[in-house]
């Protein structure tokens, strides 16, 4: 199936074959998970260090997936990309994907400047709707960061997606997720006007909750200022 270039077009395969296919997947996905497991690490290192140094937790959540077999074909054939390895590999980056849920939104750019100033990560691309939403209010900081992964043939450099968001971006974005899956991609104006308005009142919540957080706190003591916060 990956080797034929239509993914429209049923491609006959005896039981064997059929093995084959799914073996070399589960091979071509093994340094996603190793990755996928490394990020996992540093994050749980740095929120332990954070903890024991500040006596505070800035992340609520975190989870991690490496996609799904549909879910990839889907985006194949969505965005046109050969059904190869080697194109797959070049032009699909959320193969893993981490998504980091904080309390507030200092502590999303906070986690991210903490991960991505490690030494064995690098930057590929940063696309921040914190700062700059989405039309449809959606907000989130998103990073594709490169991980090495020491395999017994030599280093690979593994792509994952990271995404930070607080609990109320995360609120938003999986209701929005749920409407747009059951409208199939055509959701009634009316509702997405609320859903926007949904994720104005979020966005305020947000702010709200932190300014009431520095005030507990004491100013800055455990929530750094971070200009971007109040780019909203
Ligand atoms: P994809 O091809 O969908 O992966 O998008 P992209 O390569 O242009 O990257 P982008 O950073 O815009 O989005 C990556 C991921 O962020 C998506 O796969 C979703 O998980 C999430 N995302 C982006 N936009 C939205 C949105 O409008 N609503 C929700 N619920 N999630 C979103
Ligand atoms: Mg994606």
């Amino acid at each position: 199936m990956l080797d034929h270039p239509d993914l429209d077009v049923p491609v006959e395969m005896s039981p064997a074959q059929l093995r084959t296919v799914r073996d070399e997947l589960q091979r071509f996905l093994l340094p996603y998970r190793f990755g996928l497991a490394e990020v996992s690490t540093t994050i749980d290192i740095l929120r332990d260090e954070f903890q024991y140094l500040h006596d505070y937790n800035p992340i609520e959540h975190v989870s991690s997936r490496v996609k799904s077999a549909d879910s990839l074909v889907e985006k194949i054939a969505r965005k046109g990309i050969d059904a190869d390895f080697d194109s797959i590999r070049a032009r699909i980056t959320d193969i893993a994907g981490i998504r980091i849920t904080t309390s507030f939104t200092a502590d999303a750019y906070r986690r991210f400047d903490l991960l991505t100033t490690q030494s064995d990560i690098t930057v590929r691309r940063v696309k921040d709707y914190i700062a700059a939403p989405k039309p449809n209010g959606y907000k989130s900081l998103h990073a594709i960061i490169g991980v090495p992964v020491f395999l017994s043939t030599g280093p690979v450099e593994v792509p994952v997606e990271v995404q930070f968001r607080t609990i109320a971006m995360d609120f938003w974005a999986s209701l929005e997720h749920k409407i747009y899956y059951k409208y199939r991609q055509q959701v009634p104006g009316e509702l997405l006007a609320e859903l926007k308005d949904a994720a104005d009142s979020a966005a305020h919540l947000d702010a709200r909750m932190e300014r009431l957080h520095r005030e507990l706190h004491g100013g800055m003591r455990q929530l750094e200022a971070d200009p971007r916060v109040f780019a909203v």
